[in-house]
């Protein structure tokens, strides 16, 4: 094994979090000057691509010890005065607290204690594709059938396709839900979350039991609702210069079923980089679309879990390698990858960010580079036939994160800087640069793993 890969898996190592004497995940970050106290909490997001990594080495125990320990967390939820309770979401993150062994407890927290005060939406989701993860690699399909994780399952389906005030077919989730858990004027219908929903309701329909009474409208409900909602986002997401050009000329304010311009976008919203960005032969799903909101900028994660589980169709996903390697400088840089682009500057950064100083132009959420986001791309790229490309975003991370202590994030246009204020020994860094090299040396890894297409 390289340096730089039994360095990884230190970090990876170093961050197991034992409850009464089992190993049930990973906490974020190993910095002791970590920015927020809760970098050393074991967040559900940044343990999926960890889990990955264990399951592909056969350390079961350590992924269904978090699988059981997580599904227990919901009960912690406590129902905020006036509020009715949905069935519960889980949560983003928790910590263990006392001593191995002796009185431990485990705190989650449901964005009550987070910084920003926001329901992590894509716990739940990422919870299911590490479930389903688990039992495609362990075989261990006891687990799956248990009542309670059965119980789990259902209530997951039963918030995601509740009626919430809704015309689309798409989640309504508020800002900051998802990887980037602060406001990013992202709230709405973000690419991101309806790409792990989309994920989330087929690996539902497996994971339910067939052989159930009690289960068959639940699965024919979300077969029906996944149908429908991959149709939407193929459709009315996808942005091409073909596509771009009849949104420059839509016509605004017609009223019917017919209207060309249903969502009543207008061609002045189109922003001025748009236009130029894009290359001939190259797409990609835009961020966010509402009633007379379109969000054209590029998110990478959304861009790429749809590639991987199907939400973008053969000659999108084509469309998507394109740009990524025409704009390799943009969205590559020195670091793969960068998180979203183009960033939000001045007055648009001041409204939509709440002037965060962490968000500032070209650094974490709002432009930056992420390590962690390395393993999506190699799975994409491969995926989509492109190893070359894979494996040249692949030797970026190599030959830096070592040398820069694993760092959270980059800064800057291309990813030159280690992050003003990024942790170092950030473990989902480490993770990602592991499970690239796995993907690597072994792409049916990626199938196996169930990460690749709608079952
Ligand atoms: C930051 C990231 C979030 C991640 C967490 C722990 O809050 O935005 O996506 O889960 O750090 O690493």
């Amino acid at each position: 094994m390289s340096d730089a890969l039994s360095q990884a898996y230190d970090v990876l190592n170093q961050a197991r979090v034992n409850f009464e004497g089992r190993a049930v995940g990973t906490i974020a970050s190993n910095d002791p000057n970590a920015s927020a106290d809760n970098y050393a909490e074991c967040f559900v997001r940044d343990f999926a691509p960890a889990s990955f990594v264990f399951l592909l080495d056969g350390d079961f125990e350590i992924v269904r010890n978090f699988i059981e320990l997580v599904l227990t967390l919901r009960d912690q939820q406590v129902e905020e005065e006036g509020h009715q309770m949905l069935p519960r979401v889980m949560p983003a993150s928790f910590r263990v607290s006392g001593r191995d062994g002796g009185g431990q407890q485990v705190h989650a927290d449901f964005g009550d204690r987070a910084i920003g005060r926001v329901a992590p939406v894509d716990s739940m989701m990422w919870w299911l594709v590490i479930l389903s993860a688990y039992r495609r690699v362990s075989g261990d399909d006891a687990l799956v059938r248990r009542p309670e994780v059965q119980h789990g399952i259902r209530m997951i389906m039963d918030i995601c396709l509740r009626d919430h005030f809704e015309v689309f077919p798409t989640l309504l989730v508020p800002d900051a839900s998802f990887m980037i858990d602060r406001r990013m004027g992202v709230y709405g219908h973000p690419l991101e979350i309806q790409a792990l929903f989309c994920a989330a309701l087929s690996i539902g329909h497996k994971l339910l039991a067939a052989d159930d009474p009690g289960c068959r409208a639940v699965r024919e409900q979300v077969a029906s609702r996944l149908q429908i909602l991959v149709k939407y986002v193929r459709r009315f997401y996808w942005m091409d210069p073909e596509r771009l050009n009849k949104i420059r000329r839509y016509p605004t304010e017609v009223f019917g079923q017919d209207s060309k311009n249903q969502l009543n976008i207008n061609p002045a919203s189109i922003p001025e980089w748009a236009v130029e960005w894009l290359p001939d032969e190259a797409g990609y799903l835009v961020g966010n679309l509402g009633p007379e909101r379109m969000d054209f900028r590029f998110f990478s994660l959304g861009n790429l879990i749809s590639m991987m589980f199907g939400l973008a169709d053969n000659n999108q996903v084509k469309g998507i390698m394109r740009l990524f390697e025409t704009r390799w400088e943009n969205l590559i840089g020195t670091m793969p990858v960068k998180i979203c682009y183009p960033a939000m500057e001045g007055q648009e950064w001041r409204l939509l960010t709440g002037s965060d100083q962490k968000n500032t132009p070209w650094s974490y959420h709002n432009g930056g580079n992420w390590p962690a986001l390395l393993w999506p791309f190699v799975a994409a790229a491969l995926g989509a036939g492109h190893e070359d490309l894979a494996q040249r975003s692949y030797e970026l991370a190599v030959n830096r994160l070592p040398g820069d202590r694993w760092p959270e994030y980059y800064d800057g246009r291309t990813g030159r800087f280690i992050g003003r204020r990024a942790n170092d020994f950030q473990t989902w860094s480490a993770a990602s640069l592991i499970l690239a090299r796995k993907f690597l040396d072994d792409p049916d890894a990626v199938q196996r793993l169930g990460l690749r297409g709608i079952d």
